[in-house]
């Protein structure tokens, strides 16, 4: 998803500017662009490249520019194709350049009235609409570009996140926020701005996050931010580097790098939340205890991998708290008329905590008669803790590889402490909450134990690599396990795969059953093993080629009609978190078997900031 970088410095700032990309690579994007006001000529200089940041980098070695003041940006498409001319910065009149996240929906209607005003548009994007209205505010009224942007936005229907500068005010940055996050970066004698701060970690270790609304204008020595019109104050916060997690040491991408941590971030996730015997409640807050104490049921909104979280969320909250919940798609959820019951707690789930879908969802459900929201986040920096009543922070680190693993075991961890607090509530007695406790301590080892089947997945992924569909079941908790590994292997070897509750197979999806099909099953030794077995009879007696996850004591063998990975045997509630890591594996050796983008698969971007 786009970012955006931006200094204003006495040395020039083009290093920083590429430098300030290349950290935000991760996110996902289709081109990218820089623009400066060149020193000397007190002209905007403006490059843009379709690609990654280097094909920017090798343009600009070409043909070099400089200047004290400028913006940067890479782009994912939303209007127009992927092109020189829809990259960012969009110029006006060779006077304004602007950068911009988000999307701008009443653009079209903009559009007509400034052709009709003689400005010519050489883009398909909407944000080329914001770029010639400052230009023309400024023109029309002779005010400064701070003015102009106060006075603009007010006629911008959507999200955005912008930054320009200007020709005639060469000293400055100006930026505006609403929907899409934007920090600026505090320096010395220096100052910076961007839609995130790793983008700014190496010229600045302070940040002040910008609010919903508001407008600053960033010169070298000083910050002026305003709500509006009105001049605000916001806090600066120290923030610690965070290169080294940026690195990929010794594995070959970050996804596998973020498979082998998970038994690491959960033993964080866990850390100082559960003593030997109980959960810590007061990890969810201050608040956190007045809230619980009305909850009867539960609404989660996510969006994705998060979503899935929330679907085993789900059996957990029957299962431990007895309490009935409901598990939405922020995309749909935001624009439902929801009927709320009393004592509902809401959830959001969510690694970035930038997700526009749960976002929107989020202020949704501020206007309805919630006992509380509470967010499960990755970042506790972002919107989506700062906008909610209370949270619990995953300890998952930063996650570069696009497609979500870490994550997602962290959140199932913290959800899992959900669960039990609300339990404690609702019948669950204290010998039980000791047994669940245990099992989390087990937690990290049991994890590092199932990662030692990396070779026999890796071997099994063989198999599937010169597939075009494949079929994922499990049953009862194991089915959102199920989406997840499909989710996986589609996001990143672009394999069409769907999952299903294996019991639903005999109900249409068996027609698709050959011996073309490959059909992977999580066969955890729980309750519904038998009717499990059933089913994957079923697929056999189509000539079906299953491969089964399994538990070792489940009764399977090596003579059977199938390819077996192993697990050693593991509590029941437990299971959906360590069952899922042989699924993210396998996406991945299929996908280096394929030669696909493993950490930035097509099409995709790491946090979906727009709608
Ligand atoms: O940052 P979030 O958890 O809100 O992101 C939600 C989804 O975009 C995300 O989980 C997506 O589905 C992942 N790429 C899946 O691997």
């Amino acid at each position: 998803m786009c970012g955006i970088v931006g200094a204003v410095a006495q040395r020039d700032v083009i290093g920083i500017l590429l430098e300030g990309l290349k950290r935000l690579e991760y996110r996902g994007y289709d081109s990218a662009g820089l623009a400066v006001v060149d020193g000397k000529t007190s002209t905007l200089k403006c490059v843009r490249a379709v690609g990654k940041v280097k094909e920017l980098v090798d343009k600009i070695a070409g043909e070099p520019v400089h200047g004290k003041t400028g913006i940067a940006h890479t782009r994912w498409a939303t209007h127009g194709v992927p092109s020189e001319r829809n990259a960012h910065p969009h110029i006006s009149r060779d006077e304004f350049a602007l950068v911009h996240n988000g999307i701008i929906e009443n653009h079209e209607e903009l559009r007509r009235e400034l052709i009709e005003d003689g400005y010519e548009f050489l883009s398909d994007t909407d944000t080329e609409v914001v770029v010639h209205m400052l230009h023309q505010e400024c023109t029309k009224n002779e005010i400064d570009t701070l003015t102009a942007v106060q006075r603009i936005v007010a006629r911008l229907h959507g999200a955005y996140g912008l930054c320009v500068i200007r020709t005639s005010q060469p000293d400055r940055v100006v930026v505006a926020r609403s929907g899409s996050p934007l920090v600026i970066g505090v320096g010395i004698g220096e100052n910076f701005v961007a839609s995130d701060p790793l983008a700014l970690g190496q010229v600045t270790d302070r940040f002040i996050y910008l609010e919903e609304g508001d407008v600053a204008e960033v010169t070298r020595d000083k910050i002026r931010i305003f709500s509006g019109d009105t001049p605000v104050e916001r806090k600066t916060t120290r923030i610690q580097s965070e290169i080294d997690e940026i690195e990929k040491g010794e594995y070959g991408h970050f996804m596998l790098k973020e498979i082998y941590e998970q038994a690491k971030v959960v033993k964080n996730t866990l850390s100082g939340r559960i003593s030997d015997k109980h959960v810590l409640e007061e990890a969810f807050g201050i608040k956190a205890k007045a809230i619980f104490d009305q909850v009867t049921n539960v609404q989660i909104v996510a969006c994705g991998t998060s979503f899935h979280a929330g679907l085993i969320t789900k059996y957990w909250l029957e299962n431990i708290a007895k309490m009935p919940s409901q598990v939405d798609i922020a995309s749909d959820y935001r624009y439902r008329n929801i009927i709320v019951r009393p004592g509902t707690l809401f959830v959001t789930i969510s690694q970035s905590g930038e997700t526009a879908d749960t976002l929107a969802a989020l202020r949704y459900a501020q206007e309805a008669d919630y006992v509380g929201r509470l967010a499960i986040c990755n970042v506790a920096t972002s919107s989506l803790v700062r906008e909610s009543d209370f949270s619990l922070l995953t300890m998952a680190g930063r996650e570069i590889g696009v497609a979500s693993t870490k994550a997602f075991t962290t959140q199932l961890t913290a959800l899992l402490l959900l669960a039990l607090v609300l339990g404690r509530r609702n019948g669950m007695t204290s010998q039980d909450e000791e047994q669940y406790v245990k099992d989390l301590h087990r937690l990290p080892d049991l994890i590092n134990k199932v990662l030692k089947q990396d070779k026999a997945i890796q071997q099994l992924s063989i198999n599937l690599a010169d597939k075009h569909h494949a079929l994922f079941l499990g049953r009862g908790i194991q089915y959102p396990v199920a989406k997840e590994g499909a989710l996986k292997l589609k996001e990143i070897s672009y394999i069409h795969a769907e999952a299903y509750p294996a019991g639903e197979l005999k109900h249409g999806p068996l027609a698709l059953v050959d011996d073309k099909m490959p059909v992977i099953a999580i066969a955890p030794n729980d309750e519904l093993l038998g009717k499990l077995k059933g089913n994957l009879a079923e697929v056999s007696a189509r000539g079906g080629k299953l491969f089964v996850i399994a538990d070792e004591t489940a009764g399977f063998d090596d003579e059977g009609d199938y390819q077996l990975i192993r697990l050693p045997p593991v509590p029941d509630v437990l299971s959906p978190i360590l069952y899922t890591i042989p699924l993210q594996l396998l996406s991945y050796h299929v996908a280096i078997l394929k030669g696909t983008d493993v950490d930035h698969p097509r099409n995709l971007a790491k946090s979906v900031t727009v709608e």
